[in-house]
C-alpha cells in the first residue's frame, strides 16, 4: 500500500487549484438514476469514492464513462435495484442510491452501511422519511428491502430528528418523482445539498428552499438528463488553508467561494491567520505561533466536522490552551493519539479535545483510520522536524485529488512511495 513521505519545514507558497466537491459529486452521480438518457458531469474529482460510485451505477445497469474531470452517464429504460454489501462497505455514501431507486421504480435493495471509524452512523432518518412517503421497508439479512405499493412515492411532511446531510439528499431525490408536494423540515443546509437541488432543478425538478432548513419539492412525472459542472470542494480548500497557515506560508486557494467557508475563515482569523477574498479564490497567510482558539463542530453554517482534525493540528502551534469539541460524530478523535506521537500535547475529555501549545512537532511514522484524520497528519508532517511517513494513504485518496502533487506544487517536500503495510 502507498505511503506519503514528508520532510517538514518548507513554507507553502503559490496557488493551488481546488477540485470539484466529493460530497456534491456523490449524490449528484446517484441522482442520474432518476432520468433516462445521457448526463454529463464536469469538474468531478478523480477519487476512489467516485470510482466506487461509478462501479455501483454500472452494477445498476447504467453505462458510466470516466475521463479526467468528467463523468458521462447513460441511464436506460430499465435499471437494477440492488446495492450490494461489497460496494456499500467500501463507501457508506452508496446509500444515496436508495432515494433515487425508490423514486424511479418503486423498489430497492440496499445493503445497510453499518458503522465506520468515526461513528455508528445509522440511517434511521432516511428510512423514517421514506416510510412517510409510502415506502414499505424491512431490514433483512443486513439489507434494506424497500418497496412502494402502487409503484409511486407520495409527497409527505418529513421532520428530521437531527440534521443529516445524506438523509436530506436521499429524501430530496425521492421527492422529485413523488405524487404531490414534500416538505423537509430541519433539513441540512450544506452547500452540497444546495448544489444537488440546483442539479435536480436543471433536470426539471421543482425544489425550493435548498440551503435553508425547510425544503419543498413538488413531484414531477419525469426528469431529464443534465450537463453540469460541480462546485469546488470547500473541505479540500479548508485543508489547504490550514496547511498554508501552519507552514507560515502565503497561498491563493483558487476556485472556491469564501461563503462556503465562513465558519472556518472566522476561526482562522481569530487564530491570527490572514484570510481574504481574492479574485476567484481565497488568499491565506499565516505565521506561527497562533492565538489559541476554541472550535465546536456543528451542521452548516457552523464549523464543519470535516475540518476539525486539520484545525486541531494548527492549534498544536498556538500559544496556550485551545479546545476542539466534536458534536456530530462520537468517535472522531482518532488523530489525537497520532498527533501526540508527533509531540503534540492533546488530552481528550469526552467530546472535547484540549490542545496545549505551542509544541515542536517531530516527524514520525503515523497512520489514520479516516480521511480527515489523515489530512491532519499530513499537515502536522509539513511542519514537523524531520521525516514523517503517513501510512494508509488510501484514506486520503478517497477525498483529496492528487494531494501530494498539489502540496509539492506549493513547495512541500512530499512524495508517494509504494510500500508494504
Ligand atoms: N444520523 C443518525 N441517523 C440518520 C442519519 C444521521 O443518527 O439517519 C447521525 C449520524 O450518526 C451523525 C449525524 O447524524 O452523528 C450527522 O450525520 P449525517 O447524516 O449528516 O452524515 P452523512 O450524511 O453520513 C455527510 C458527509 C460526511 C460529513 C457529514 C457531516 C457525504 C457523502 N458525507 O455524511 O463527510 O462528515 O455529512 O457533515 O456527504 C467526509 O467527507 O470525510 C465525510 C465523512
Amino acid at each position: 500500500m502507498d505511503r506519503l513521505h514528508i520532510v517538514g519545514g518548507n513554507t507553502l507558497r503559490g496557488t493551488v487549484r481546488i477540485s470539484g466537491a466529493k460530497n456534491a459529486a456523490l449524490p449528484i452521480l446517484c441522482a442520474s438514476l432518476l432520468a433516462r438518457g445521457d448526463s454529463v458531469f464536469r469538474n468531478v474529482p478523480e477519487l476512489r469514492d467516485i470510482a466506487t460510485t461509478a462501479k455501483l451505477l454500472e452494477h445498476l445497469g447504467l453505462t458510466v464513462e470516466l475521463s479526467p474531470g468528467c463523468v458521462a452517464v447513460h441511464t436506460g429504460d430499465s435499471i437494477g435495484d440492488d446495492a450490494p454489501y461489497d460496494l456499500v462497505r467500501q463507501m457508506r455514501a452508496s446509500v444515496l442510491v436508495l432515494g433515487p431507486l425508490l423514486a424511479r421504480q418503486g423498489r430497492a435493495r440496499v445493503s445497510l452501511p453499518g458503522g465506520c471509524a468515526i461513528g455508528a452512523r445509522p440511517i434511521d432518518q432516511h428510512l423514517q422519511g421514506l416510510r412517510a412517503m409510502g415506502a414499505e421497508i424491512a431490514l433483512e439479512h443486513g439489507y434494506v428491502e424497500a418497496r412502494v405499493p402502487g409503484g409511486r412515492l407520495r409527497g409527505a411532511e418529513v421532520h428530521f430528528d437531527m440534521v443529516t446531510v445524506t438523509g436530506t439528499e436521499n429524501l430530496m431525490c425521492a421527492a422529485t418523482l413523488a405524487r404531490g408536494r414534500t416538505t423537509l423540515f430541519n433539513a441540512a443546509r450544506e452547500p452540497e445539498v444546495e448544489e444537488l437541488a440546483r442539479v435536480l432543478n436543471k433536470m426539471g425538478a421543482r425544489i425550493e428552499g435548498a440551503g435553508t432548513s425547510m425544503i419543498t419539492i413538488e413531484g414531477r412525472a419525469e426528469l431529464q438528463p443534465v450537463d453540469h459542472a460541480i462546485i469546488a470542494d470547500r473541505i479540500e480548500a479548508g485543508t489547504f488553508m490550514v496547511a498554508a497557515a501552519a507552514t507560515g506560508g502565503d497561498v491563493l486557494v483558487d476556485g472556491v467561494t469564501l461563503e462556503h467557508l465562513e465558519a472556518v475563515a472566522i476561526r482562522l482569523r481569530q487564530a491570527g491567520v490572514h484570510v481574504e477574498r481574492e479574485a476567484g479564490g481565497i488568499r491565506v497567510a499565516g505565521k506561527p505561533p497562533f492565538v489559541a482558539t476554541d472550535v465546536s463542530t456543528a451542521p452548516h453554517p457552523g464549523f464543519p466536522t470535516d475540518m476539525q482534525a486539520q484545525f486541531m493540528a494548527l492549534m498544536c502551534l498556538a500559544n496556550g490552551r485551545s479546545t476542539v469539541t466534536e458534536t456530530i460524530f462520537e468517535n472522531r478523535f482518532m488523530h489525537v493519539g497520532e498527533l501526540n506521537r508527533m509531540g503534540a500535547q492533546i488530552d481528550v475529555d469526552g467530546r472535547t479535545a484540549i490542545v496545549h501549545g505551542p509544541v515542536r512537532l517531530q516527524g514520525a511514522s503515523v497512520m489514520a483510520t479516516d480521511l480527515r484524520a489523515s489530512a491532519s497528519l499530513v499537515i502536522a508532517g509539513l511542519v514537523a522536524e524531520g521525516r514523517t511517513e503517513v501510512l494508509r494513504v488510501y484514506h486520503l485518496d478517497r477525498g483529496y485529488e492528487h494531494i501530494e502533487q498539489k502540496l509539492a506544487g506549493l513547495g512541500a517536500d512530499i512524495r508517494r512511495v509504494q510500500g508494504e503495510d
